[in-house]
C-alpha cells in the first residue's frame, strides 16, 4: 500500500492502525499487547537496547562520534537490528537521540562520551528562544531514509520511533547539559512562566515534527521519553509540563499507533502522564506494576519494569524478579503489558543475560 494511502487516514483521530508500511507488524504481540488483544506470550524490548552493551555497537561506532551515526541510515539500520537479531526482543528501536531533532534544527549540540549530550549556548532568554527555530521534514531525511530501510528489513518485528519529551529537552538546552538539580531548568519554570511556555510549546512543535517524520516513514508506535520529569512535584508537572506533552500526543494521535510515555522516578506523576495522552504507561521499577495500574486507571497499558541492576545477579534471581513483575501485570488483565526494565540497559550489562532475560519472559508468559 503506498504512502498516500496510509497517511490520508492520518485525519481520523482514534483510527485504526494505519495501514501501509507498517502493516507486516500489525499482527506482532507488541501490538496486540498495546491494543490489549490477547497475546501468545508478554512481549519484551530493552530501552536503550541499540548500543551501548553490545560489542558488535562498539565495532560498527568505532572513529564515528554519536550524533554522526545518527544521521547515517545504513549505520542506523545496523545499529538498530543488532539486539533484534541477539536478543530475539518483540520490537526494535529506533537508534537516534533525543537531541537529534535539536541538532536538525540548527542547535549547536553534541554528544560527548560519558557525560551525553553538551549545549555551547545555552537557552536562557527570550532572545535566545529565537533560535529554535521550527523543524521540517527536509531537516531530517536520513530518518525518514533510516526508518524506511529498517521497516523494510524488520517485516514483522515493529520499529518504535522516540523522542525526548518538551521538559526534558527543555531541560538540556536551558542547563547546557545533564543536571542533577534542574536548577535553571526550575528557575526559569518558577520564575519566567511565560517563557518557560512559549520554549516547551516550541519544543512541543519540533519533537511532534519529528514523531510525524517517523510515523509516515513506517514506525510502529512511539515512545515519548520525559526522561527527567520525575523531579518535579505534580502540581509543578499539571501546570507546567501537561500541556506541551499533551500537544504532542495530540499531534500524533491521528495516526492511530500506539503512544507510549516514560520517565524515570515518576511513581506520583503516573496518572497524569497516563492522562496527557499516553496509550501505554512506562513505569520504572520503584512502583509495583499493580499500583502504577490502579494509578493509570483503565483502558491503558502498562510497560515496564524489572530494576536494570538485577541483570547483575545470578539467573535464578533475575528469573524470580522476572516472574514478580509478570505476576503484578496481571493486575491489567489478560493484556496490555509489555515487559521492559525500569530505565535502560547499562553499559557494562552482560548481553547474555539479556537474551536468557527474553528467553524466560516468553516461556514464562506463553499462554
Ligand atoms: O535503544 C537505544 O539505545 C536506542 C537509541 C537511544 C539512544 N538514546 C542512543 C544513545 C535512545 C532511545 C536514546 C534516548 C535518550 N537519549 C534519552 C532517553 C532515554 C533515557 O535514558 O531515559 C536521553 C535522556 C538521552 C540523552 C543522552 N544521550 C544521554 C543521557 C546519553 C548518555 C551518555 C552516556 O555516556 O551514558 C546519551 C548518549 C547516547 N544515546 C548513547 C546512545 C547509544 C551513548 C553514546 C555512545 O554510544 O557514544
Amino acid at each position: 500500500m503506498s504512502e498516500t494511502t496510509a497517511d490520508s487516514t492520518a485525519a481520523t483521530h482514534d483510527g485504526p492502525t494505519t495501514p501501509g508500511r507498517r502493516g507486516a507488524a500489525h499482527d506482532s504481540a507488541f501490538l496486540r499487547a498495546c491494543r490489549h488483544e490477547p497475546v501468545p506470550h508478554t512481549p519484551v524490548w530493552f530501552m536503550r537496547q541499540a548500543g551501548r552493551s553490545l560489542p558488535e555497537y562498539l565495532k560498527v561506532r568505532e572513529g564515528i562520534p554519536m550524533l554522526e551515526s545518527c544521521m547515517r541510515p545504513e549505520l542506523v539500520k545496523e545499529i538498530t537490528l543488532q539486539p533484534v537479531r541477539r536478543h530475539k526482543v518483540d520490537a526494535a528501536i529506533f537508534f537516534s537521540d533525543i537531541v537529534v531533532p535539536l541538532k536538525a534544527v540548527g542547535i549547536d549540540v553534541d554528544i560527548k562520551p560519558g557525560i551525553g549530550p553538551v549545549i555551547a549556548d545555552p537557552i536562557r532568554t527570550a532572545e535566545d528562544l529565537k533560535r529554535l527555530r521550527p523543524l521540517e521534514p527536509d531537516d531530517v531525511p536520513y530518518i525518514t531514509e533510516a526508518v524506511g530501510l529498517l521497516v523494510d528489513e524488520l517485516g514483522e518485528t515493529p520499529l518504535i520511533g522516540f523522542a525526548g519529551a518538551p521538559y526534558t529537552l527543555a531541560s538540556y538546552l536551558i542547563e547546557g547539559g545533564p543536571s542533577k538539580n534542574h536548577e535553571n531548568t526550575k528557575a526559569m519554570m518558577y520564575g519566567q512562566p511565560e517563557l518557560w511556555a512559549a520554549l516547551v510549546d516550541r519544543l512541543a512543535d519540533i519533537t511532534s515534527a519529528f514523531l510525524k517524520v517517523q510515523i509516515e516513514a513506517g514506525a510502529s508506535a512511539v515512545q515519548l521519553f520525559d526522561s527527567w520529569v520525575g523531579a518535579l512535584a505534580p502540581d509543578d508537572y499539571r501546570r507546567s509540563v501537561m500541556p506541551s506533552s499533551t500537544k504532542v500526543f495530540d499531534a500524533v494521535a491521528g495516526y492511530g499507533v500506539p503512544r507510549i510515555h516514560f520517565g524515570v522516578g515518576t511513581g506520583e506523576l503516573l496518572g497524569l502522564m497516563g492522562q496527557a495522552g499516553a496509550d501505554i504507561v512506562g513505569v520504572d521499577w520503584r512502583v509495583p506494576l499493580n499500583v502504577a495500574a490502579e494509578r493509570v486507571g483503565q483502558g491503558k497499558g502498562l510497560q515496564g519494569n524489572l530494576d536494570p541492576a538485577v541483570l547483575y545477579a545470578p539467573t535464578k534471581v533475575v528469573e524470580t524478579k522476572a516472574r514478580e513483575v509478570l505476576h503484578a501485570a496481571q493486575a491489567l488483565g489478560t493484556s496490555g503489558h509489555i515487559f521492559n526494565l525500569g530505565h535502560g540497559v547499562l553499559p557494562s550489562m552482560d548481553p547474555d543475560a539479556l537474551s536468557r532475560l527474553v528467553a524466560f519472559v516468553h516461556e514464562a508468559s506463553a499462554r
